[in-house]
């Protein structure tokens, strides 16, 4: 199996592994078909636009998976490329997305691509999901 350079650097240099103690979301999703997992921890906070609406983006961002070297280096490039985005924006993001910054993923790779936008968006529907309730609280 051919792996890209940069999948190989991301494998072997982890970006943004670990775990956000106090973090205010978490999403976990296992992969059906290897039944590999992922865990990622977001720290959300909030930012005035030019025209002065709010925007809510992803501050910090973790992750700790058990899983394959592209499901690693899926992290790692992942969490880089939302640090600092806003989750709106966060919620479009695709598995090509990904596939096209890692700059390619061998065909029976792809899967492992699909479980860090999954554990991404289900942390942000979980944040979003705590939040509305705090607020109608
Ligand atoms: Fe399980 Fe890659 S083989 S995520």
């Amino acid at each position: 199996m051919q792996y890209s350079g940069k999948v190989i650097e991301h494998f072997k240099n982890p970006r943004n592994q670990g775990v956000i103690k106090d973090a205010d979301a978490v999403g976990q999703v296992g992969n059906p078909v290897c039944g590999d997992v992922m865990k990622i921890y977001i720290s959300v906070n909030r930012r005035q636009t030019t025209d002065g609406r709010q925007q809510d983006y992803i501050e910090n961002i973790k992750f700790e998976t058990l899983g394959c070297a592209a499901a690693i280096a899926v992290s790692s490039i992942l969490t880089d490329m939302v640090k600092g985005m806003t989750l709106d924006k966060a919620m479009k993001l695709t598995k090509d997305d990904v596939v096209k910054e890692l700059e390619g993923l061998p065909e029976a790779k792809i899967h492992c691509s699909m479980l860090g936008v999954d554990a991404l968006k289900q942390a942000i529907k979980n944040y979003r999901h705590e939040n509305n309730e705090k607020i109608q609280k």
